[in-house]
């Protein structure tokens, strides 16, 4: 509750003043913005040598972040992908141990590429954008996902005390999410000037693309 608290203030603040923070957040960023050029020739020499490893693979597994267009369309994407996996987990049985390792297997794989994308590029912008104490919680909470994580490798598959640890699981995502999509995001996303939001797309995708 204390959160919500928070940010609602927070974002009731933010609305009343947003044209002013419009201008302020180039100014006051210490964010690469205006060497986009640098930073997507990293990008290709990155690609470069990820090339000999498995390009197939990972043009497949990115390749929903590179249609979309916009960051937070690209991780509101990935939201919802995640919550279908834990759904797919939910409909398993005790019996049927191989299949809920694997689902785990592609949950965890999921969580941590989305992750490490908000991670390095998004709650970093955050926090130049002077909203380190919703980065910081985020970022928090992303160490409980690892402890959940945690505990249901550690579990045994077929023990009745897994399906509703992953419900709790999928509770706490599902609020994650939705703090991200509907308050932090648009929040930050309206803070940026375009050229902003189109170059925090291409940091998402590249580091997504690491992941991959
Ligand atoms: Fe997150
Ligand atoms: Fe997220």
């Amino acid at each position: 509750m204390a959160r919500t608290n928070n940010t609602s203030s927070t974002r009731r603040a933010g609305t009343s003043s947003s044209r002013t923070r419009k201008t302020n957040a180039s100014q006051r960023s210490a964010f690469s913005w205006g060497s986009s050029g640098s930073w997507l020739g990293a990008a290709a020499a990155g690609a470069a040598i990820a090339v000999a490893a498995n390009l197939g693979r990972k043009l497949a597994a990115q390749g929903m972040s590179a249609r979309a267009g916009d960051w937070d369309e690209v991780l509101a994407a990935e939201h919802q992908a995640t919550l279908a996996i834990f759904d797919k987990i939910l409909e398993t049985e005790d019996g049927q141990t191989t299949k809920r390792a694997m689902l785990l297997k592609k949950l965890s794989h999921a969580l941590d590429k989305h992750a490490y994308e908000e991670e390095h590029v998004v709650y970093p912008a955050l926090r130049s954008a002077n909203d380190a104490h919703d980065a910081d919680l985020l970022e928090g909470e992303h160490g409980y996902v690892k402890t959940f994580l945690f505990e249901l490798n550690e579990m045994d598959k077929d023990s009745s005390d897994f399906l509703p640890k992953v419900r709790d699981f999928r509770a706490m995502i599902e609020r994650h999410a939705k703090m991200e999509e509907e308050e932090v995001f648009p929040r930050l996303k309206d803070g940026l000037t375009p050229e902003q939001n189109d170059h925090v797309t291409s940091l998402v995708n590249k580091e997504g693309f690491k992941m991959a």
